[in-house]
């Protein structure tokens, strides 16, 4: 069963009085297996965010269809869709979204204490090691880089062993350097965590390390590079 799959998923949006409405996705059908490592690419304006927010279950499509581990998000009320996104999904933003208040252990911790996970120090810990952060736990987020942040941000995403991690622009406020440190981290975390890896970029490393390369053109799909086709 496909981790993620969109079946003709359409979004429109209302504009301002007088403007047309957008058609920001127009007919997305695609199917992702466990451990995929996808780019979505296109350029500004073309739906990547639309995509990712629907794929994540904070949107919802005008029409057609989302199913995220064999759920409808459509068919969820308000309980399900929290428990889903708290169990299923991990997000990474291109501006970090740390809670500036809770040190780095305390954000990475905060996902898990709202799951009602026991031992939510530990795993966070846990997490914090693996992005090489065991040693900044106690740092507030304005006391870190932002290739620093960004490896918080991951082990937040990933506290929770989620199946699907959406990232939107992860390395676009990154060095180069930086940006492939964060890259690194994300195709482990489809290779050694079975994460299905869904990334909004456009960076060229970004593209040529994913195993599917979905390029969109005004909410559409334009072209699909895969090395194993699942669609
Ligand atoms: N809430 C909204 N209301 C109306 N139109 C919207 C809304 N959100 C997005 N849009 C429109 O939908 C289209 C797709 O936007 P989206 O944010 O998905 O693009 P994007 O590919 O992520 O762009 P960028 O690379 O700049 O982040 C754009 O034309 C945008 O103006
Ligand atoms: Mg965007």
């Amino acid at each position: 069963m496909a981790v993620l799959q969109m079946v003709d998923a359409t979004k429109r949006y209302q504009g301002a009085a007088g403007e047309r409405e957008t058609v920001a996705l127009n007919g997305f059908t695609c199917a992702f297996r466990e451990g995929e490592f996808v780019a979505v690419v296109g350029r500004s304006g073309c739906g990547k965010t639309t995509l990712l927010n629907l794929a994540g279950a904070m949107d919802f499509p005008s029409s057609g269809e989302v199913w995220i581990d064999g759920q409808l998000t459509g068919g969820l009320d308000d309980a399900g869709l929290t428990r889903l996104r708290r169990t299923k999904i991990g997000f990474i933003f291109q501006f970090f979204q740390l809670l500036p208040t809770l040190s780095s252990v305390e954000n990475v911790e905060l996902p898990l204490l709202l799951s009602g996970a026991p031992n939510a120090r530990e795993q966070a810990m846990e997490r914090l090691a693996w992005v090489e952060m065991a040693g900044f736990a106690g740092r507030m987020p304005h006391q870190l880089s932002g290739g620093q942040m960004q490896r918080i941000a991951i082990a937040r995403a990933l506290a929770h062993n989620p199946k699907l991690l959406l990232a939107d622009e992860p390395i676009g406020n990154l060095d180069t350097a930086t940006g492939n440190m964060v890259l690194d981290l994300l195709r482990r975390a489809s290779s050694e965590h079975g994460a299905t890896v869904l990334m909004a970029t456009h960076s060229a490393e970004s593209t040529a390390i994913a195993d599917t390369v979905i390029h969109l053109r005004d909410g559409a799909i334009e072209e699909v590079h895969r090395t194993a086709c699942t669609c």
